[in-house]
């Protein structure tokens, strides 16, 4: 048996061993077009391949853009930003973000103009690289933050804003690839056979992740690893498809929702990278989970209620890591006027994971299934592992259902109406 990283077993349901083993046959089959399969997967071997020479020109920028700014502005949205960001939002510390690398801040995944006026507000004193992200090249949000940025950095920075916008887009296909060629941004390829959600580990995320001050090295490592060891096609060896599968079968029994919980308020804009991964990859054709989450204990005293007692609609899946990066020991008062002493010397993430302990049992025994996912500790490397872990876990389970993990057809149909409603104003003013 491989030693795999994250360790993943379920609380108190009706599920075992057994079920999960029904589905060895079709988790091997699938698993074998996957991998044979030429439509977006070259994100299965990417951690695997040789790819220094790129990191050292990604860790080369990132040195120059610590060097020159205060602040980089990527451009992005949808899995176009949230990977790095949730990479960033993980690893670096509460306060004082910028301290451990540059600030890296984000604007093109929203249309708000306060947004958009603020940030422009907030760098004005302050050195600035850009970073515009979209693998088409044409996705709305971005493409109007990005009109504002270029025009914004070439009033302020003269021609030396050509040295300061970096472009991350296709080989060859796009507005934007055809612009970045005219006026000879500097460029970092999204490859063609990687989708947005599943790109974080591409210059996507690893640019503005570099620039956190982030060792995407170790990073990388920890995806290879990954990529290694979930390369086995047999469920009972491979966690990334129990876990598929687990999720898979409590569908099937009528939970339609999946509710990722964590204990360390860092991994909220993780979740955020899981949800889109997940709801993007497998809410098709009237099919699958709905991917929801909660930090605890923010969120056992709001929606913790509901998760005990309420609607039984939703199961569970616990994301804790063992190790968290600091700590602090609660103090020994000698008053002891709030009663706690009996926690003193203790340490506040001793007892947050005993709280997670409890928080799972408690939600068992009121009927919710829970999945725990554990892993050793939180830093670049098991992130990396874990990054990989649910794609190739998302990869699995949105086939189980039937459906194309890779594309997004539903999101066109906004666009589209957001298209006609644009044109319709313009001819009638
Ligand atoms: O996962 C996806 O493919 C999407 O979420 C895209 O990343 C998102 O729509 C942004 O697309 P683009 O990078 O083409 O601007």
């Amino acid at each position: 048996m491989v030693n795999q990283i994250v360790q993943t077993t379920l609380l108190n349901c009706s599920l075992d061993q057994s079920n999960i083993d029904k589905y060895r046959e079709p988790v091997k089959s699938i698993h074998t077009q996957l991998k044979n399969s030429n439509n977006l997967v070259g994100w299965i071997n990417y951690p695997m391949e040789d790819h220094n020479e790129l990191f050292n020109d990604i860790l080369a920028v990132a040195s120059e853009i610590r060097s020159n700014a205060e602040i980089l502005v990527v451009v992005g949205v949808g899995g176009s930003f949230l990977g790095a960001r949730a990479v960033q939002d993980s690893l670096t510390p509460y306060f004082g973000k910028h301290k451990s690398g540059i600030e890296v801040i984000y604007v093109g995944q929203n249309m708000s103009g306060a947004y958009i006026n603020q940030l422009l507000e907030y760098i004005s004193d302050k050195e600035v690289y850009v970073n515009i992200i979209s693998k088409s090249g044409g996705t709305m949000e971005p493409a109007l933050a990005f009109r504002v940025m270029r025009e914004y950095m070439e009033n302020r920075y003269g021609s030396d804003s050509i040295n300061r916008i970096i472009v991350t887009t296709d080989a060859e296909k796009g507005l934007l690839k055809k612009l970045a060629d005219k006026t000879s941004y500097r460029q970092f390829v999204i490859p063609s056979d990687i989708g947005g959600r599943y790109s974080v580990l591409t210059p996507v995320g690893l640019l503005p992740i570099a620039v956190a001050g982030i060792d995407i090295n170790a990073l990388m490592d920890g995806a290879k690893n990954a990529a290694i060891e979930l390369q086995e096609p047999d469920i009972a060896y491979n966690h990334a498809y129990q876990y598929a599968v687990m999720r898979h079968i409590l569908y099937n029994m009528g939970y339609k929702v999946e509710l990722l919980a964590s204990f360390e308020p860092s991994l909220n804009k993780f979740h955020e990278w899981w949800k889109q991964l997940f709801g993007e990859s497998e809410g098709k054709e009237k099919k699958g989970l709905y991917p929801s989450t909660v930090n605890f204990s923010t969120d056992l005293h709001a929606i913790g209620q509901f998760i005990q007692d309420g609607s039984p609609i939703l199961f569970e899946t616990l994301l804790h890591f063992h190790e968290i990066m600091v700590d602090y020991e609660i103090p020994f008062d000698s008053r002891n006027e709030d009663g706690l002493n009996y926690l003193s010397g203790r340490t506040f993430n001793e007892i947050n994971a005993i709280s997670k302990q409890g928080t799972a049992l408690a939600h068992a025994e009121g009927g919710v299934p829970v999945i725990q996912l554990e892993l050793p500790k939180l830093d670049a490397y098991h992130l990396g592992y874990l990054i990989y872990f649910f794609m190739k876990a998302c990869a699995m389970s949105a086939s189980l259902l039937e459906v194309n993990p890779f594309d997004q057809p539903g999101v066109e149909a906004y666009k589209k109406k957001m298209l006609e409603l644009l044109k319709e104003e313009k001819v009638s003013k």
